[in-house]
């Protein structure tokens, strides 16, 4: 979990800063069932121990941080506390965001979770609050709603996108997919441009208003269930 070597822990523990159920572990080689209590009732160093695997949180994505080691700039892990890049299984976004694009991002370290949401038969949607750079034109709803929206460089048409305008250069856009860019390049195809792109709901989760950006919050059950409300497996 990111906690430290074993030589590391040893210290902790002799240390009397490893608590269970409120008594300082004297020996660091006891074995302790990992139950899904063990968070409540685990201390090290004065705090709560972090939930062990499976852990899935959301994070509220700030601009310019990015969600792959191949582009440059600050990474979303950065923002999670240190020991969680140590976590093994390792933590994972759940699709990503742009670098320039903010909102709700879901991490988990559970490969399977991570599958189901992504996979095209959850039919999980992703709604994005958009900026343009131009007014819209009026036509945008339908071209969306078609499905034969073709992306440049693309061989299949966009799935159907639903669209609400917002006034006259906002809109709220739901995807039931996920390609590269996609939003900002389907309104390249239409002659228009994003200045900015906010996520604030994948399935039926929203990103809570009080979540600061840079903020993340560990997601329980229901909020994992609440992901797939909507979908179709
Ligand atoms: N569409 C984009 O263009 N960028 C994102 O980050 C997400 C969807």
């Amino acid at each position: 979990m990111g906690y430290g070597s074993r030589r590391e822990i040893a210290l902790l523990t002799r240390a009397g800063l490893v608590l269970l159920d409120g008594a300082p572990l004297r020996d660091a080689d006891q074995r302790i069932p990992v139950t899904p209590d063990l968070a409540q009732r685990m201390r090290i160093d004065g705090e709560a121990l972090d939930p062990p695997p499976a852990l899935t949180l959301m994070l509220h994505k700030p601009l310019g941080v990015t969600c792959s080691h191949k582009e440059a700039g600050p990474l979303v892990y950065g923002l999670l506390p240190e020991r969680w890049r140590r976590r093994d299984p390792a933590l994972s976004t759940v699709g990503r965001l742009d670098k320039e694009t903010s909102g709700l991002l879901l991490l988990t370290d559970d490969g399977a979770l991570l599958h189901r949401i992504i996979s095209p038969k959850a039919n999980v949607a992703k709604r994005y609050r958009v900026t343009l750079d131009r007014p819209l034109k009026g036509d945008e709803g339908a071209i969306f709603a078609s499905g034969t929206l073709m992306l440049e460089g693309e061989e299949k048409p966009l799935l159907p996108v639903a669209f609400e305008a917002e006034g006259a250069v906002n809109a709220v856009v739901t995807l039931h997919e996920g390609r590269y860019h996609q939003v900002r390049r389907m309104f390249a195809a239409l002659g228009n441009h994003v200045v900015t792109l906010h996520r604030d709901r994948v399935g039926g989760l929203d990103l809570p208003t009080d979540l600061a950006p840079g903020a993340h919050r560990i997601l329980g059950a229901a909020e994992i269930a609440a992901v797939f409300a909507g979908g179709e497996a």
